[in-house]
């Protein structure tokens, strides 16, 4: 008799391809990046990611507020800051701008969502670069450090549950881990940016943080090269040596194959970041009409569940627990 395996039987039905579903995508795999802009008065809307805004400290707590409500477990704030300086100070000010809304929060929620705060220092810098520029125009990796050692202090005083470095630096983890601990927070957990490429998908995010990167304009110097997956091991093994708690892989959709290979590799918590450019292009193409935007963010969450990833950082955190809610 031929065929002999009749495989599409088990796909006959809705509740019966639910039931052999390998892979689930849940409100608890999802975390919204929120970005909070300081001195202004209303929500300013980003052109390029249609959907999310630019809050204030106000509409932030309800945003948070409704996160909390819909069951996602934990946000990430990236912060605007009035002025920006070369060694972006206002990103350890305790009075700074995510400082400031991290106490909102925990005010707002209690312990029911997690707070995590992007460690990096390119929103709070004048000429955009994630860190102290030396004589030449590159990144200075040492000095850069003495910078996140003192964000770290302050978000965790301020009151972050998760400090999360996107610099790029080496040695970064193992020099806010042990800043951390010196001031006393031993709790305070790392979500290392291990495996962060230098990506054309972050376009739409620097206009969402006012960020225009001086000099050749790219972040190729401390920034992974797309073409290395091995690479990206070395990385997150460095990560974990260091004392990250959890790691990231990012971009998402380009790097599956990176965040499978990270997968089979490690047992730690691996988060994957749907970035930017990844959220426009499928809202660009359904304002055309040519997608099914809808269907499609839920098709691309899925693929980086599967390749295995436990968590996705997502502009459409929000949309996608609303749906999964029903
Ligand atoms: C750096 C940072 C960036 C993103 C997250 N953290 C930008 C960059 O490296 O240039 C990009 C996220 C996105 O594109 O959604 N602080």
């Amino acid at each position: 008799m031929f065929p002999e395996r009749r495989l599409r039987r088990l796909r006959r039905t809705a509740p019966l391809r639910r039931l052999v579903a390998e892979t689930r995508l849940g409100i608890d795999d999802l975390v919204a990046p929120l970005f909070v802009r300081e001195g202004i008065d209303e929500p300013q809307p980003v052109a390029s990611l249609p959907g999310v805004v630019q809050h204030t400290r106000t509409s932030l707590r309800a945003e948070v507020a409704a996160l909390r409500d819909l069951g996602v477990p934990a946000v990430i704030l990236f912060g605007i800051p009035t002025s920006k300086d070369p060694e972006g100070s206002e990103s350890w000010n305790p009075d700074g701008v995510v400082q400031v809304a991290l106490r909102d929060l925990r005010d707002e929620v209690g312990d029911d969502i997690v707070l995590m705060a992007d460690l990096c220092v390119d929103e709070y810098t004048d000429h955009g670069h994630c860190g102290i520029l030396d004589g030449h125009g590159s990144v200075d990796n040492d000095a850069t450090l003495d910078l996140y050692r003192r964000a770290a202090v302050a978000q965790a005083d301020a009151g972050a549950d998760v400090c999360a470095p996107s610099g790029m630096m080496d040695g970064q983890v193992a020099a806010i881990r042990a800043a951390l601990d010196e001031s006393g927070h031993t709790d305070t957990a790392i979500l290392a940016y291990s495996a962060k490429y230098a990506s054309a998908l972050y376009g739409p995010f620097r206009d969402a943080v006012d960020v225009q990167i001086v000099g050749r304009g790219d972040r190729r110097g401390y920034q992974q090269d797309p073409p290395n997956a091995r690479e990206a091991l070395e990385e997150i093994r460095t990560d974990l040596a260091e004392g990250a708690d959890m790691v990231m892989v990012k971009p998402a959709l380009a790097y599956l194959d990176v965040i499978a290979r990270v997968r089979d590799e490690i047992d730690v918590p691996l988060a994957a970041y749907h970035v930017s450019g990844e959220y426009a292009m499928v809202e660009a193409a359904a304002a055309n009409g040519w997608i099914d935007g809808d269907a499609v963010a839920m098709e691309h969450l899925l693929a980086i569940k599967r390749a295995g990833a436990d968590f996705i950082l997502t502009y459409l955190a929000r949309r996608a627990a609303e749906a999964l809610a029903g």
